[in-house]
């Protein structure tokens, strides 16, 4: 039997498409569990103010399907002091919030692993993030949303790419993770893909962008926004200077990434994970992040969740290499 009466959940760091179907879970497995079910606004900056309040069936109706996060997100800088992690203990206490599931990334389990350490309180995180950027877990929410929503507009570019014989350098975004990039620079068809895990090979490059003229008049090279070469406009310039000749566009996609209505991949995931998170802190989990990993819920300490190994599957850059020679 578990001591947990009062649960809290929050969503922190960028927002992802799929955040809400996690709330939604969250709360209804914590009601199915006879729980009182508290939100709090604003990530840590709300748990730093006071911003906590009761949430029902109905406070999470008709949300599966909406991206964003209903209880609004943010990036605090006042979570990162003392003070404030003690101010935001103080505020669960006022609410008799006995434990919190964190919906977030990186930042997110950081500033987690961090509460914990210094004030005891069961924590349980779920992987909210588009840029599939976490140890622990094969796939993050919201970037499998993320990725089909790169994948449909640079088919559009493709289209106007191909009837103008146009060379697109496309950026994506995910931090210092090529994961957003990879995938779907192989759902497009992409000629090159540029990413941070991997040190650009410009002499190959150039000489894919010359050889495939043949098969394509268009070519589009997807480059993350981490790429050490700087993004999508310095990658353009060197390929202008070796190929002055090509009429060459970038198309930076930016936050478009972040937003829509989640795909079914993403939904079931934040609702498997969702469920799995509240049960875990009845069964007496604490300080972990719910993962799905070979179609399985599993859990992983925050600190280890958080240093994401810097590796790709390199098997997916060369199938990149082998499709589009
Ligand atoms: O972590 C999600 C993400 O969208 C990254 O891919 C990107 O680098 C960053 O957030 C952008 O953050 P902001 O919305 O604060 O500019």
């Amino acid at each position: 039997m578990s001591n947990i009466k009062n649960i809290a959940v929050f969503t922190s760091g960028g927002d992802s498409p799929g955040m809400n179907a996690a709330i939604r879970a969250v709360v209804r497995t914590g009601l199915f569990y006879n729980l009182n079910v508290f939100g709090i606004g604003r990530g840590y900056d709300g748990m730093i103010h006071g911003d906590i309040f009761p949430m029902n069936a109905k406070s999470v109706a008709n949300i599966i399907q909406r991206g964003g996060t209903i209880l609004k997100t943010a990036r605090s800088e006042e979570f990162r002091t003392v003070e404030g992690r003690k101010l935001a203990y103080e505020n669960l206490n006022a609410h008799s919030i006995d434990a919190v599931v964190a919906i977030g990334g990186d930042g997110t389990f950081t500033g987690a692993a961090k509460f914990i350490e210094e004030h005891n309180i069961p924590f349980i995180g779920l992987p909210g993030t588009i840029d599939n950027d976490l140890a622990g877990t094969d796939f993050t929410i919201g970037y499998d949303t993320a990725i089909n929503t790169v994948i449909e507009a640079v088919d559009k570019i493709r289209d106007t790419a191909e009837s103008h014989d146009r060379v697109f350098v496309v950026e994506v975004m995910g931090r210092d993770s090529g994961l957003i990039a990879l995938r779907s620079g192989i759902s497009v068809g992409a000629e090159c893909v540029l990413i941070p895990e991997i040190k650009v090979d410009y002499e190959a490059m150039m000489d894919r962008l010359d050889r495939t003229r043949k098969n394509k008049a268009s070519r589009v090279i997807i480059v993350a926004e981490g790429d050490e070469e700087g993004g999508g406009f310095v990658v353009a310039e060197r390929i202008k200077a070796r190929f002055p000749h090509y009429d060459l566009r970038v198309s930076i996609l930016g936050h478009i990434q972040r937003g829509g209505s989640p795909t079914c991949m993403d939904r079931v995931l934040a609702s498997r994970l969702g469920v799995a998170a509240v049960e875990a802190l009845l069964e007496g989990r604490r300080g972990e992040m719910a993962g799905l990993i070979h179609g399985q819920v599993s859990f992983i300490p925050f600190s280890k969740a958080i240093k994401h190994i810097g590796s790709v599957n390199d098997n997916l850059l060369r199938i990149v290499d082998i499709l589009s020679s």
